[in-house]
């Protein structure tokens, strides 16, 4: 039986999970219908001419010349077309910035494919609850957490012993020994994959190992001390859950995004892919990560164990601090000390809506004026 096409809406739709959620629509024939960008123009205005989509939000910066070159076109707020009548919507717009789309998403019901963590991190019990009462699904795109979703199908919660993510180790596992030298041209190569420039520098620090620690304890509702990180340079095992009888269920696979994005996007059913089939390493090694070396990964365990407001100031700092680096204001080193320095300020507070965007406010605050940063505008 063939499929009928979805409607999908993709938040960040010029971004690495963006346009790889667009070919996804392409080969399965989906109607894109809302699309959500920042400030890239040309590959915005050639995913309009492509798809023609009924809603399209981008930064006020490009919005003038969106309405020149696209007379007609129906230029909507953010929220508005995140919560675009849809099937899926798509939530790839990085950093705290995603949260509002993926909440206008949630509260209207949508199934939300979810790839930014960093709302999962800071709002997840918020995100739940809004989806218990509007009926929304709520499926993850990171490739570590499709793989724990799939793992975890059929098996009853209080079985899980431990769920174990892993991590490739990203550029600096071994090399240079000092940390302190690397720039943000050393940081933006990633050995293995092509991301966003923000996750790829916390992919380089464990810091986004930590975030997806986080996302994990808020998607499958399970205590920080049941996630485990392993580093796996080779990333076949995406990830592995072991039940409190002993048996170890691992998910192995192609590390192409393109997979996971399709399976939250078909869900429960499997579609076949034009993806290769990636070939099997020969050598298979799991060791625990060197949170020496990389402390920010510590600390979002740290964040996870003071839980209520602590992850959304991680993630602040975090945000902040990788911006700052990117632009040569700071040291690489610098990342990690801020980070420790505004999670040690963490609010008390309950987890409300009005306290996620007032602590994020305040982390960011405190964290330019830890680094000497101004406020950008
Ligand atoms: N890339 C991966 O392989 C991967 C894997 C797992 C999870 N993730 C997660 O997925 C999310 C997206 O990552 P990415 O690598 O796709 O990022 P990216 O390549 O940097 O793309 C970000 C997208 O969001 C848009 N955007 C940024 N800020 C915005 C704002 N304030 N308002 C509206 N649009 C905005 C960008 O628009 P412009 O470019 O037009 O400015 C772009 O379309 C992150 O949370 C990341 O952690 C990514």
């Amino acid at each position: 039986m063939s499929e009928t096409p979805k409607r999908v809406v993709v938040l960040g739709s010029t971004g690495s999970i963006g346009t790889q959620t667009l070919e996804v629509c392409r080969w399965r024939g989906y109607r894109v219908v809302g699309l959500l960008a920042g400030k890239n123009l040309e590959l915005l205005c050639d995913q309009i001419s492509e798809f023609q989509p009924e809603a399209v939000a981008a930064d006020a910066a490009i919005l003038p010349e969106l309405k020149a070159r696209f007379p007609r076109l129906n230029l909507v707020e953010p929220q508005e077309v995140a919560a675009w009548p849809a099937d899926v919507v798509v939530g790839a717009v990085p950093g705290l910035a995603g949260l509002l789309g993926v909440r206008a998403a949630v509260s209207q019901g949508r199934r939300l494919a979810l790839a930014n963590k960093e709302s999962m991190v800071a709002a997840g019990p918020l995100l739940w609850q809004e989806a218990e009462r509007s009926g929304a699904e709520i499926l993850p795109v990171d490739s570590e957490h499709s793989a724990l979703f799939q793992s975890l199908l059929g098996e009853p919660p209080q079985d899980i012993a431990e769920l174990i993510l892993t991590a490739s180790g990203g550029p600096f596992l071994r090399e240079p020994a000092d940390l302190s030298r690397v720039t943000p041209e050393m940081a933006l190569k990633h050995p293995r994959w092509r991301m966003g420039p923000k996750v790829t520098v916390d992919s380089s620090t464990l810091f986004n190992k930590g975030l997806e620690v986080l996302e994990a304890v808020q998607l499958f509702r399970v205590p920080v001390e049941k996630v485990r990180v392993l580093i796996h340079p080779q990333a076949y095992v995406h990830s592995m859950v072991r039940f409190q009888d002993g048996n170890l269920k691992a998910q192995l696979g192609p590390t192409d995004m393109r997979l996971a994005i399709q399976y939250a996007l078909t869900y429960p059913h499997r579609p076949p892919t034009p993806l290769r089939e990636a070939p099997i390493p020969e050598r298979l090694e799991f060791f625990p990560p060197d949170t020496q070396r990389f402390p920010a990964l510590a600390l979002a365990y740290e964040a996870g164990r003071m839980g209520g407001l602590a992850p959304v100031v991680l993630n602040a700092a975090d945000e902040v601090a990788v911006e700052a680096f990117l632009q040569g204001h700071i040291g690489y080193l610098e990342i990690p000390r801020v980070l420790e320095k505004v999670l040690q300020q963490t609010p008390r507070g309950e987890l409300t809506w009005e306290n996620v965007f007032a602590a994020d406010l305040e982390a960011r605050r405190l964290a330019r004026a830890l680094l000497g940063v101004r406020e950008t505008p």
